[in-house]
C-alpha cells in the first residue's frame, strides 16, 4: 500500500523542478527568494552580536566613541538588511501567488487539452488531473508551498551552519545534542507524514466527491432540476455527509499532529534547559566572560530554533513535494501524449473506413464482440439501431476518442493507432449528440475560433445550410451574439432545435473529409427536419458520412442502411433492399410509420 503510493519525483527533484521553473517564468522571484533566505538569517545575527559587543565594550572599559562607532555600524547593517526585506516582502508574495495561479495553472489547463482523451476519461486519469488540481488550487498546497518551504528550509539551514560555526569553540557534544534533538523532532513530524501520505488516495476522492456535490448544488445548470425535483434535502444531506468525512480524516491528522507537537516540546525543553546549565557553569568557573555567555545563550536558542525550524519546514516541504509530484505527473501525461506523434500522412479523399475484428466493452458491458463492418469511399451511411445498440460507442471508437480492447479502426486502410492524432482528428467533421455551446458568439461557436481568425463568409454559408439563418436575422447583433448570457447579458439562450442546428454548422464548417452526425434530428420540428434531408445530399458531397437517426424516413438519403444489433450489424442494405428482408429494420419502420401515418398525410418519408 505504500509502495504504490510512493511519489513518482522526490523531493529533491521537486525542488529542482520548481526552481528551473521560477528561473524560466520569474527570474526576479528567485532574486527576492534569496534575499529572504539572506535577511532571515542576517536579521537575528545582528541581535546576537549588539548586547555581546556592548558587554565586551564595558568589559574592555572602552570610550564613548567606540560606543557611537558601534552604533552606527549596526545602524547600518540593519538599515540595509532592513531594506532588502522590505523589497522581498513586497515581491516574494505577490509573485509567488501569480507563479502559482497564472503561470503554472495555464500551463495545467495546456495540458489538460493535450492529455489523452482515453486516459482523461478514464477513473485513473480523472483522479491524477483532480490531484494535479489540487496542487495549484491555493497558497497552502503544492506549488506554491514549495516555493515558501524552499525559502524556508534554506533560511534555516543556512542559519543553523551559521550558529554552528559561532557555537564552534564550545564542546562540540553540544552542538551534537542540539543537531540530534532537531533529527528527532522531525522523525515524529514525518510519522505525521506517512500517515497521511498513506492515505492520501482515500482523502483526495473524498474531496472529489465533497467538490461535486458543491458543485452541482451551486451551477446554474442544475437549478432548474434541483427546484423542480425538490432535490434540495438529498444534496444537503449528502455535502455534510462528505465534509463529514474530511473533518472525520482531518480530525485523525490532527490528533497526530498534536502528538508530534507534545514531543517536539519536550525535547525542546530538556534541551534548552541542559544547554543553559552548561553555560552557566562555564560562566561560574570562569571560563568565559559574560560577553561570550550572551553570545552563547542567544546563538543556542537562535540554534535550536532553527534545527527545529528546518525540521517543521523540511515535513512541509515533503509534502508540498508530493503534491508538486502528482502535478508533474500529470504534466508528463501530457507531453507523453505530445510526443507520441506519428509522422503526417497524406489521404486521398473521400475515405473508406474499417472496423476489424473489433472487442470493446465498457467494464463488463459488452459492446461489441468481434465486430466488422467496412464503408467505403464516398458512401453515405445510415446507422440505425435501438437506444443502447452501442451507435454513439461507435462513433467515439471510429474517432479514436476510445480504443477497441481488441482488433484494428482503419481509416483509407491505414491503422487508427498508426496515424498522428492530431491529424486524425482534423479527418472528422462531428455534431455530437451532447455537444457543448460556449458563452461566444454564434460565429465563434461555429469555427471552434477567435472572431478574428474565422472564415465570416463560411459562417454565413453553414448557418443558412443548418437552417439557422431566420434566427441569426432576428437578433441584433446578428451572428456576433453570445450563445449564453454568462458573459454578456446581452446573449441569448437557445432552444434545443437551435442548439441541434448551431452544432451541425459547427460539423459542416470544419468541413471535414468524414462526416458523422449523432442524431442531428432529434430536436428539430418537421419542417426543420425536411430541410436537412434536402440539404444533406450537398452537405455531404464529396465525402464519406455516417448519419445516425431514430427516424427511419432519413435513412432514403443514404446509400445503405447499416442496423446494429446485439453488438453486430444484423441487417445491411438500402432501404427497399432492408423493407423487403422483412427483418427488424421493416419492423421498426413500420412501427414508426404508423404513428407518422397521419402527421405526413400517410407518407412516411
Ligand atoms: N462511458 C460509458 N461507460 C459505461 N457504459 C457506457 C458508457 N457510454 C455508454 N455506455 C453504455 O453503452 C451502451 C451503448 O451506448 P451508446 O453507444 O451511447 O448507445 P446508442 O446506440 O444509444 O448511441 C449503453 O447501454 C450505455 O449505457
Ligand atoms: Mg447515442
Amino acid at each position: 500500500m505504500e509502495k504504490k503510493n510512493k511519489p513518482k519525483y522526490g523531493s529533491l527533484s521537486n525542488i529542482l523542478f520548481t526552481i528551473r521553473n521560477i528561473i524560466r517564468i520569474d527570474k526576479v522571484l528567485l532574486v527576492s527568494m534569496c534575499a529572504l533566505v539572506f535577511c532571515t538569517v542576517a536579521q537575528p545575527i545582528v541581535t546576537v552580536y549588539m548586547p555581546k559587543f556592548i558587554v565586551q565594550f564595558f568589559e574592555e572599559g572602552r570610550g564613548v566613541n567606540d560606543f557611537l562607532l558601534l552604533v552606527v555600524v549596526f545602524g547600518a547593517v540593519s538599515l540595509i538588511i532592513g531594506q532588502i526585506k522590505s523589497f522581498a516582502d513586497g515581491y516574494f508574495p505577490r509573485m509567488k501567488s501569480l507563479y502559482r495561479s497564472m503561470r503554472l495553472g495555464v500551463e495545467m489547463c495546456m495540458a489538460s487539452m493535450n492529455v489523452d482523451y482515453k486516459y482523461l476519461s478514464s477513473e485513473l486519469g480523472q483522479l491524477e488531473n483532480e490531484k494535479a488540481q489540487h496542487a495549484i488550487s491555493n497558497p497552502s498546497t503544492g506549488v506554491e508551498q514549495i516555493v515558501v518551504r524552499i525559502v524556508e528550509c534554506s533560511a534555516n539551514l543556512l542559519g543553523a551552519i551559521v550558529y554552528i560555526f559561532i557555537l564552534s569553540s564550545l564542546n562540540p557534544l553540544v552542538i551534537l545534542g542540539l543537531v540530534v534533538c532537531g533529527a528527532v523532532s522531525f522523525l515524529t513530524g514525518n510519522l505525521v507524514n506517512k500517515y497521511r501520505l498513506k492515505h492520501k488516495d482515500t482523502i483526495s476522492k473524498i474531496d472529489q466527491k465533497t467538490y461535486y456535490s458543491i458543485t452541482i448544488s451551486k451551477d446554474r445548470a442544475y437549478a432548474k432540476d434541483i427546484r423542480m425535483y425538490g432535490m434540495y434535502e438529498w444534496l444537503s444531506s449528502l455535502m455534510q455527509n462528505y465534509v463529514g468525512q474530511m473533518l472525520t480524516w482531518n480530525k485523525k491528522i490532527s490528533l497526530r499532529i498534536f502528538f508530534s507537537e507534545a514531543v517536539d516540546g519536550l525535547i525542546a525543553f530538556l534541551r534548552d534547559g541542559l544547554a543553559y546549565l552548561y553555560l552557566i557553569s562555564l560562566v561560574l568557573a570562569g571560563s568565559i566572560p559574560v560577553s561570550e555567555f550572551l553570545l552563547y545563550i542567544s546563538a543556542i536558542a537562535g540554534l535550536s530554533m532553527w534545527v527545529s525550524g528546518f525540521a517543521r519546514n523540511a515535513i512541509l516541504l515533503n509534502t508540498a513535494s508530493i503534491e508538486v509530484s502528482d502535478f508533474r505527473v500529470f504534466l508528463d501525461k501530457a507531453e507523453e501524449n505530445l510526443r507520441q506523434e506519428q509522422p503526417k500522412r497524406e489521404f486521398d479523399v473521400p475515405m473508406s473506413i474499417e472496423f476489424r475484428n473489433v472487442d470493446f466493452a465498457y467494464g463488463e458491458h459488452i459492446i461489441f464482440k468481434d465486430f466488422n463492418v467496412f464503408i467505403g469511399k464516398g458512401k453515405k451511411v445510415a446507422l440505425v439501431g435501438v437506444n443502447g445498440a452501442g451507435k454513439t460507442t461507435l462513433v467515439k471508437l471510429l474517432l479514436n476518442l476510445i480504443e477497441p480492447d481488441k482488433g484494428e479502426i482503419l481509416l483509407n486502410g491505414i491503422d487508427s493507432k498508426q496515424i498522428d492524432l492530431k491529424q486524425y482528428f482534423s479527418q472528422f467533421s462531428i455534431a455530437f449528440q451532447d455537444a457543448l455551446i460556449l458563452a461566444y458568439g454564434l460565429d465563434v461557436n461555429i469555427s471552434m475560433r477567435d472572431s478574428n481568425d474565422t472564415d465570416q463568409q463560411k459562417v454565413d454559408r453553414v448557418i443558412a445550410e443548418a437552417g439557422l439563418d431566420k434566427k441569426v436575422q432576428s437578433m441584433k447583433k446578428g451572428k456576433y451574439t453570445s450563445c449564453e448570457k454568462y458573459l454578456d447579458s446581452e446573449g441569448t439562450e437557445l432552444s434545443g432545435g437551435e442548439r441541434q442546428k448551431l452544432i451541425l454548422a459547427r460539423a459542416l464548417y470544419k468541413a471535414a473529409p468524414v462526416l458523422v452526425l449523432d442524431e442531428p434530428s432529434a430536436a428539430l420540428d418537421p419542417i426543420a427536419e425536411s430541410k436537412l434531408y434536402e440539404s444533406y445530399h450537398a452537405m455531404t458531397k464529396n465525402k464519406t458520412s455516417i448519419y445516425i437517426s431514430h427516424r427511419l424516413s432519413s435513412t432514403k438519403f443514404c446509400d445503405e442502411v447499416l442496423l446494429l444489433d446485439g453488438g453486430h450489424i444484423a441487417e445491411r442494405g438500402t432501404h427497399n433492399a432492408l423493407m423487403q428482408q422483412n427483418g427488424i429494420y421493416a419492423h421498426m419502420f413500420e412501427v414508426q410509420s404508423h404513428y407518422y401515418a397521419q402527421e405526413e398525410s400517410g407518407e412516411p418519408a
